[in-house]
């Protein structure tokens, strides 16, 4: 499908998806938003593509939601049209997405890198919750996800007061999971999720949802979801393959079975 605000490229057993509004920072609208949730629900049903790498350009991940779009919006407009409600889809897409974050993340743009599963920053990536500025607040999860990472002091200074976060102090946070050059962000991320993709997707998808139940429940009903999920992927072929191929000292070929 054509896109005007996004690229899409399927490389083997991979998707990068690019945010493309460059004259903008790639600040979210409508046009994108929407974009956006058409190509995860095309991605979620090829069974081609494991991985996805989320990207925007060199100066910009996105410089948050579109502030000249939200500016005259009134209370019914966001309730009705429910402001950015299909970012919910992305956040409950089933395979893995990477963001590779170089540039500004900021508002929205920070909020949409934390719905991906991990975060690689370039050395140049800045991260900031800047709506406070705005006379708003984070709208797309960020004072939730971002606790979450970060903790409430750090989390409750960047809401606050609107500071940003270079990528350092990102790594130092547990925000981001690795610094990379930025010229090497790329292909870094890509090589991640190409090997992502060379894993049993059902393994896959359901360590996903593992992990991310942790967010959801206490301690001892996830261990225990973690102990069903495992004892169910003894009923996958996957996981015959995978260790019959350890003991005969080969690479696996996993049919996502
Ligand atoms: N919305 C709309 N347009 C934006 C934008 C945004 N969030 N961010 C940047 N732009 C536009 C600028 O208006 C400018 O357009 P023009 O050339 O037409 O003037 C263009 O992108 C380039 O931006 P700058 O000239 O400002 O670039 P800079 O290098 O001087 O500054 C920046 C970069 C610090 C990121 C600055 O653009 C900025 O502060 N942007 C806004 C950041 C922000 O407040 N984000 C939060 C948005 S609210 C939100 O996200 C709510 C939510 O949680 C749902």
């Amino acid at each position: 499908m054509a896109y005007e605000t996004i690229t899409v490229e399927k490389r083997g057993g991979i998707a990068i998806v690019t945010l493309n509004r460059p004259k903008a920072l790639n600040a979210l609208n409508d046009e994108l938003t929407a974009e956006l949730v058409a190509a995860f629900a095309d991605i979620e049903v090829d069974e081609e593509i494991g991985c996805t790498v989320l990207t925007g350009s060199e100066k910009a991940f996105a410089a948050g939601a579109d502030i000249k779009m939200m500016q005259s919006k009134s209370y019914m407009d966001v309730y009705k049209g429910d402001l950015f409600g299909g970012f919910d889809r992305i956040a409950a897409h089933p395979k893995p997405i990477i963001a590779a974050v170089a540039g500004y993340a900021l508002g929205g743009g920070c909020e949409l890198a934390m719905m991906c599963d991990f975060i690689l920053a370039a050395d140049t990536a800045k991260f900031g919750q800047p709506e406070i500025q705005l006379g708003v607040m984070p709208g797309i999860g960020g004072t939730q996800r971002l606790t979450r990472f970060i903790g409430k002091s750090k989390a409750m200074e960047m809401c606050l007061t609107g500071r940003m976060m270079d990528a350092a102090e990102a790594e130092r946070s547990g925000l981001v999971s690795r610094v990379i050059p930025a010229g090497e962000l790329l292909d870094e991320a890509i090589k991640a999720a190409e090997k992502i993709a060379g894993m049993s997707q059902t393994a896959v998808a359901m360590t996903k949802e593992t992990i991310n139940r942790s967010y959801e429940t206490t301690l001892a009903e996830g261990i225990r979801f973690e102990r069903r999920v495992f004892f169910a992927m003894f009923a996958t072929e996957d996981q015959k393959e995978g260790m019959e191929a350890f003991v005969e000292k080969r690479s696996p070929r996993f049919r996502n079975r």
